[in-house]
């Protein structure tokens, strides 16, 4: 489809030795442009569906399988222009440091792809600045701390700017007021260049402002929509081993008490103020 970037159909991959799949039979779109998220217990297959997209690991083979990103067929021929479309944050970033201090570091990507010295000098420096680690730029990343590399790994990517950037659990090290933060400038950087953002979490309230959720439970795609469409359905999210965002838990509580909550309201200002309205008319 022209305005999916990435299109999966009928994925299942099978790590040697191992007598299940990791990821069974899985198909999902991700729209250009979007924020999509993708939740699921420890062990569902979702760092596997990461470096699937990336080429990392090849699915099993089935005729029907298919991997399509930004109009382009994954397979062996097509991994490298494949890769330059996407960057992935990974879930260890000690796997992913490559320079001798955090600047080369995160000059790496742009060193590899021939870019003029100047250039390459202000988008590092640009970056860095971006994620607050201005003041390391001279650092040994080893020395860092795990949300500190964080930072650098997500640094590293938007200097490359891919079209789709993958984060594997890339903000579970940072503190609530960091990983606000690295979220809001993602969100700016998407805005500005058009990216999609397929982002991997246990951050359930993370998970709710995504524009689609994408469900796994042990390996296979439970649901797919939007967060008001999944988390109307506690039963579904218990399944998958999840808990409900606060505000959908008290929203679904109202609605099973008999007020009718419209289905649209996706915030607590929103509900807070339809509460407040009813409360006027009674
Ligand atoms: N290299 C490997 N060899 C064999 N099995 C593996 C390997 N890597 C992962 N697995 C298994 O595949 C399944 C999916 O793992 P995966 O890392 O994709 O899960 P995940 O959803 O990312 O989990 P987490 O939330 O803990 O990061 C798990 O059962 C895991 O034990
Ligand atoms: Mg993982």
């Amino acid at each position: 489809m022209k305005d999916n970037i990435v299109t999966v159909q009928h994925l299942s991959f099978t790590y040697k030795d191992t007598k299940h799949p990791a990821v069974n039979d899985v198909s999902f779109n991700i729209p250009k442009g979007s924020w999509t998220t993708l939740v699921g217990h420890n062990g569902s297959g979702k760092s596997t569906i990461a470096r699937l997209l990336d080429g990392i690991l090849l699915p099993d083979e089935n005729s029907e399988t298919l991997i399509q990103i930004d109009g382009i067929t994954l397979n062996e021929k097509t991994m490298w222009d494949i890769r330059d479309k996407v960057g992935i944050v990974f879930q260890n970033p000690d796997n992913q440091f490559v320079g001798a201090t955090v600047e080369d570091d995160v000059a790496f990507g742009l060193e590899n792809r021939q870019v003029p010295r100047l250039k390459m000098q202000t988008i590092v420096h640009d970056v860095i600045n971006q994620v607050g680690m201005l003041k390391f730029q001279k650092s040994e990343p080893q020395y860092l701390s795990g949300g500190q590399k964080q930072r650098v790994a997500i640094a590293g990517i938007l200097a490359i700017g891919p079209k789709l950037i993958i984060l594997d659990e890339s903000t579970s090290m940072l503190d609530p007021a960091g990983k606000d933060k690295i979220l809001a400038l993602i969100k700016k950087v998407q805005k500005e260049n058009g990216l999609t953002i397929f982002s991997i979490t246990h951050d359930i309230n993370e998970a709710s402002q995504a524009d689609q959720i994408l469900v796994l439970n042990q390996g296979n795609l439970l649901a797919s929509g939007s967060p008001i469409e999944i988390f109307k359905d506690e039963s579904l999210i218990k399944s998958a081993g999840l808990e409900l965002p606060l505000f959908y838990k008290v929203k679904n509580k109202l609605i099973k008490r008999g007020i009718a909550v419209p289905q649209e309201i996706d915030n607590e200002k929103k509900l807070v103020n339809y509460l407040c309205q009813l409360n006027l008319k009674m």
